[in-house]
C-alpha cells in the first residue's frame, strides 16, 4: 500500500477525518472505534475512553494501565487525537511507555484496522508549549512500529511487536504560517495527523497456534 501525504492549512483543533463508513460490516458484525484519550471532543460514531470521566467519555481507563478494556483483534479503527506526546517515557514497570502503548493498540486492532493519531508536528512551537507534553512527535516516531521499514533500516532487532504500516500523512499547517516559504520548517505552529493500518501478513500468534 502506498502512502498518501498532503499538506494543508488548518489548526490544531480541527479533527481528523476518519472512515466515515459506519454502514460498514464484517461477517455481519458491528466494527468497534474507539476515540482513545478523548476527553470532552469524541469522535462521532466512537467508544470514549479517557482516564477522566467526562461527558464524552464511554469507559472510564487509564490507558497506560495494560491490559485495555478490549479483546485481542476486537478494534477496527482507533483515533487517537493530542495524546501521544502525554505519553511518559518510562512506564512504573520500566517498561517504554510509547512501545507498550503502540503494542497494546496493536494486540487490540484486527489486522488491516487503522489507528490514527493526531500531534503537534516536532518543529511546531505548539509542541512544546504545554507542560504536560513530554515528547516530540514526527513522522519517523512511527517508523519504529513498522516491520518492513525496521528490516530495511537494519534495525529489525529492536525488541517491538508491532507490525503498522503508514497509510497517511497530513501535514497541517496554522493558517498564520501562510507567510511562510518553507512549508515545513518555517512551521511556528503546527500538527501532523498520522494513519497507520496494522499488518495484514499475518495474524498475531496466540499462545497455542
Ligand atoms: C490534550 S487532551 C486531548 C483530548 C481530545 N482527544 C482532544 O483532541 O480534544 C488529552 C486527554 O488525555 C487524557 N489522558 C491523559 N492521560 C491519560 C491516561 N493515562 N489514560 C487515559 N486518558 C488520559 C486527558 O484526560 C485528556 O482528556
Amino acid at each position: 500500500m502506498s502512502l498518501e501525504t498532503k499538506t494543508e492549512f488548518g489548526t490544531a483543533r480541527q479533527m481528523i477525518e476518519a472512515d466515515g463508513d459506519f454502514s460498514r460490516r464484517i461477517d455481519d458484525v458491528d466494527l468497534v472505534r474507539v476515540d482513545l484519550a478523548c476527553g470532552k471532543r469524541k469522535k462521532e460514531g466512537f467508544i470514549g475512553v479517557d482516564k477522566v470521566a467526562t461527558e464524552k467519555t464511554d469507559i472510564v481507563h487509564d490507558l497506560m494501565v495494560f491490559p485495555w478494556p478490549f479483546k485481542d483483534d476486537e478494534v477496527y479503527e482507533f483515533n487517537c487525537e493530542h495524546f501521544v506526546e502525554h505519553i511518559p517515557m518510562t512506564l512504573p514497570s520500566g517498561e517504554n511507555g510509547l512501545i507498550r502503548f503502540m503494542e497494546e493498540a496493536y494486540r487490540c486492532l484486527m489486522p488491516g484496522g487503522t489507528i490514527r493519531f493526531a500531534a503537534p508536528y516536532y518543529t511546531s512551537i505548539e509542541a512544546w508549549q504545554d507542560p504536560t507534553h513530554v515528547r516530540a512527535i514526527s513522522e519517523r516516531t512511527f517508523v519504529y512500529f513498522d516491520r518492513k521499514a525496521m528490516q530495511a533500516a537494519d534495525l529489525d532487532h529492536y525488541d517491538i511487536k508491532t507490525n503498522f504500516e503508514a497509510v497517511s500523512r497530513i501535514y497541517r499547517l496554522h493558517p498564520e504560517n501562510e507567510a511562510y516559504s518553507d512549508e515545513r520548517r518555517a512551521d511556528r505552529k503546527g500538527c501532523c495527523c498520522f494513519a497507520h493500518r496494522a499488518g495484514l501478513a499475518e495474524r498475531r500468534i496466540v499462545a497455542g497456534d
